[in-house]
């Protein structure tokens, strides 16, 4: 029998670098892209084009790029661009898969990309007219819990879906941005996305509050979400936002589904290796894995 695919959209190098207290060398940050590829990892975010001042640890993004793109292209390598200067960089440096983000919640879009819904939803526009062989991806930010909103309604999720498809967009995520998710509201979330927008290629991004990761992300799988994101050690979180959670940890992740039957083509054995390998830099550098507190004044994602 055929084992059903699940794609593993591995964002450490992103969301789980960006949270390190200090900057991890260049190289380090290479090493575990290279070792991430090499347990069988196609799809992965290597990094963001934002402010050195807003996130200094993506400060590498241009070089980390230009290395990892002229390497490996023949996989999905993204770039987190959360306005057009970011594109503008990113293209520069050879990026051709970049995640927009916009936040549900209009409150949590001003302050961590300061723009209103309509703003960002014009920079969108243009950037899909203005680069037409960039493939985008837009995380919908804040989808399942806002720190100044709170929940938002299935009705909301969806029309701003809507909107995201009408403007082109093709392939979307919502996000736990904070780690308030439980499967009951991913579940009716992406039921409702997949009967709004079933042509579109929907993609979940889950953070690990209360250990509420794993059981989340299946949920999103049982309702017919095909790719995942999750983060090498469980790495992630938010800078400014003091208890933003970690991500779901890809090694659990693989290995729960695994075990399930599905084929994640990832080697498990040389990921947990991989892991244990970056825990024994990061460890003390690192300021995520606590309970989110939902007192976020600053950007998170
Ligand atoms: N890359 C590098 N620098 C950028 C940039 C980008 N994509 N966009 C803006 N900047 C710089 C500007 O040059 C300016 O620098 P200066 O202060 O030295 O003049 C400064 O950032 C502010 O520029 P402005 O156009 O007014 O942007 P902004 O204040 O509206 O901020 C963001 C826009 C999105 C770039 C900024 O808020 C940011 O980087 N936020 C981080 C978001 C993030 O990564 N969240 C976590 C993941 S979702
Ligand atoms: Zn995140």
């Amino acid at each position: 029998m055929n084992k059903k695919k699940i794609s593993i959209l591995e964002v450490g190098p992103r969301d789980g670098f960006q949270n390190l207290k200090q900057f991890l060398p260049t190289e380090k940050k290479l090493e575990i892209i290279d070792g991430l590829i090499s347990t069988g990892v196609t799809k992965m975010e290597i990094t963001s084009f934002v402010s050195p001042k807003a996130i200094p640890q993506m400060a590498d993004a241009a070089e980390i790029s230009r290395i990892c793109t002229e390497k490996y292209p023949q996989l999905e390598l993204y770039a987190l661009t959360p306005n057009r200067r970011g594109v503008e960089n990113a293209y520069a440096a050879g990026v051709r898969h970049m995640s927009y983000v916009i936040s549900v919640s209009e409150k949590h879009n001003m302050r961590n990309i300061n723009r209103s819904h309509d703003q960002s939803f014009a920079d969108l526009e243009q950037i899909i007219r203005d680069f037409p062989n960039v493939d985008i991806t837009v995380g919908m930010a804040t989808a399942l819990g806002c720190p100044f909103e709170g929940e938002q309604s299935v009705a909301k999720v969806v029309a701003f879906a809507e909107r995201l498809w009408d403007a082109g967009v093709r392939k979307m995520y919502p996000a736990d941005t904070i780690g308030v998710a439980d499967p009951g509201l991913v579940r009716r979330i992406v039921t409702a996305l997949r009967e709004a927008l079933p042509e579109a290629e929907l993609q979940i991004h889950i953070h690990d509050t209360r250990g509420m990761g794993l059981v989340n992300t299946l949920a999103a799988i049982e309702c017919g979400i095909s790719t995942v994101q999750s983060t090498l050690g469980g790495l992630g979180g938010c800078p400014f936002a003091p208890g933003a959670s970690g991500n779901t940890a890809t090694e659990d992740l693989v290995y729960m589904l695994e075990k399930m039957g599905y084929d994640t083509g990832i080697d498990f054995d040389k990921l947990l290796a991989l892991s244990k390998y970056q825990k024994s830099f990061v460890d003390g550098i690192y300021s995520g894995h606590q309970i989110c507190i939902n007192e976020s004044k600053q950007p998170c994602c």
